[in-house]
């Protein structure tokens, strides 16, 4: 099968696919990224639109072995976390905006929520091109949610100052594997003209069909459920969360 039907072509003579492919990697080879490759993604990733020009974002390296193994257990004993070339974790960051800002003797704002929206637009937009940047370079990469089972104390370990709040990690490195391309739901149930539409049952029944082959089981609502239906991880991660976000400056 043409692993680039239905995608983004450039037009021409070689109609080359525009974009690299994108699947999770979570299995990698050793070995380092070569010297400055790094910072040539981080630089790219910098080239996303950014709010009011702020910049709203800080990308923490994590270099200790130490470190990341204790990452990669809270997260889940992801092991790719530790096993990656390289670990970030993606910051919603208004520390170093404030600073700027300080810098010239202006008070800045009180704007929580705005705040939060606004930085981590920056953020995710940033990390999504940092990505697509190390795709295209042939690293595999993989974000890690999971961090937010252990948020509390990854401030305590990265020395996240007020302001900073950590999103997602972000594993970079040689792929030892190639996954197959996860599906996704129907272009149209994510595409509105003009007003929201609600999902009709057809619908979800084929997003509900197509989405199947993410899973071993075939359950996908099963897979949802462990994560979003009540009792689920996402209600257990609140009470943290929360706490972070009022230590951290963002809660009003
Ligand atoms: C915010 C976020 C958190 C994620 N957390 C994890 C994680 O903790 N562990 C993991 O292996 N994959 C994680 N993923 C990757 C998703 O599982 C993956 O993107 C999804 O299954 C679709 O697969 P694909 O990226 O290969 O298309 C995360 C993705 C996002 C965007």
């Amino acid at each position: 099968m043409d692993p680039w039907s239905g995608r983004v072509y450039r037009f021409g003579m070689n109609a080359e696919p525009i974009l690299a492919p994108h699947r999770s990697v979570r299995v990698f080879r050793p070995g380092p990224l070569p010297e400055g490759m790094l910072e040539r993604i981080v630089r790219e990733g910098q080239r996303a639109p950014t709010d009011a020009t702020a910049q709203m974002y800080s990308f923490v390296r994590v270099t200790s072995g130490d470190v990341r193994r204790r990452i990669a257990e809270f997260s889940g004993d992801q092991s790719h976390v530790a096993a990656a070339a390289e670990f970030l974790v993606v910051c919603a960051d208004l520390h170093r905006l404030e600073a700027v800002l300080e810098s010239r003797g202006c008070q800045p704002g009180t704007y929580p929520a705005t705040g939060l929206h606004f930085a981590i637009v920056d953020a995710t937009l940033a990390a999504q091109r940092l990505v697509d940047a190390a795709e295209a370079l042939g690293l595999g990469t993989v974000c890690i949610g999971g961090i937010l089972n252990g948020i509390e104390e990854l401030v305590g370990l990265l020395a996240l100052p007020r302001g900073v709040l950590p999103l997602f990690g972000l594993c970079l490195g040689w792929p030892g594997e190639a996954p197959v391309e996860r599906p996704r739901v129907d272009v149209a149930s994510v595409l509105h003209t003009d007003r929201y539409q609600g999902q009709t049952p057809e619908a979800i029944y084929t997003d509900v069909a197509t989405m199947a082959a993410i899973t071993r089981s075939g359950d996908w609502i099963g897979v949802l459920a462990r994560y979003f239906a009540s009792g689920g991880t996402m209600e257990q991660r609140e009470g943290a969360l929360r706490r972070v976000l009022e230590r951290q400056g963002f809660a009003w």
